[in-house]
């Protein structure tokens, strides 16, 4: 058994701090690379990754939404476009896709929702069929600030899962 991919998925967490290092090249591709090959519905790929690097640009995408720090302080944003054949459910793929493909090359991530997308679009310069409502952040983790704010949230209980009885139940017994 490959118990690899399972602590990654079981381990990943948001990274919302970043050290001010740009991403390798061949880290930003291999993420970009996983994201190409996840399934969509009747495999449309309705999707465009875009990728902002640069500070005043990610300053501007991170403009059309509410809690948009890590664009700012990540090395890239990547804003998730949905063409006029995709859906959210693809999307949410295609973005856990970018997460753990990330994390398996020490790259911290994190979703970030742009809940004004008239103003994703006009920064993005889609046309109307297309709407970007998310991005990723990436960057490499700082691992001081990371952890002070992880601290933070702790102590607000923001932090961990709901306990499986109150998310996981039994399906109606049909025998019966
Ligand atoms: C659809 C979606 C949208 C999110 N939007 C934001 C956001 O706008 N800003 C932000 O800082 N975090 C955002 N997050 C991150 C969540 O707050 C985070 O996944 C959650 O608190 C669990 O964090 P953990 O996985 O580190 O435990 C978003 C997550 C999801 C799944």
């Amino acid at each position: 058994m490959d118990t690899s991919a399972y602590a990654t998925i079981k381990g990943l967490r948001v990274t919302r701090s970043y050290l001010a290092r740009p991403l390798d090249p061949g880290d930003l591709e291999a993420i970009l690379e996983a994201g190409r090959w996840t399934g969509s519905s009747k495999n449309r790929q309705g999707w465009v990754l875009v990728v902002i690097a640069d500070a005043a640009a990610r300053e501007r995408l991170a403009a059309a939404g509410d809690f948009t720090d890590p664009i700012r302080n990540a090395a890239a944003a990547v804003a998730l476009v949905k063409t006029a054949d995709g859906n959210d459910f693809d999307i949410g793929r295609l973005a856990q896709n970018l997460m753990l493909a990330a994390a398996t090359r020490g790259v911290g991530s994190c979703p970030v929702t742009l809940h004004h997308t008239g103003v994703s679009q006009r920064v993005l310069g889609l046309p109307d069929d297309q709407s970007c409502r998310f991005a990723v952040a990436l960057g490499y983790p700082d691992p001081v600030a990371e952890e002070a704010g992880r601290a933070l949230r702790r102590a607000a209980g923001m932090w961990g899962r709901k306990p499986p009885d109150e998310v996981i139940k039994p399906g109606p017994d049909l025998d019966h």
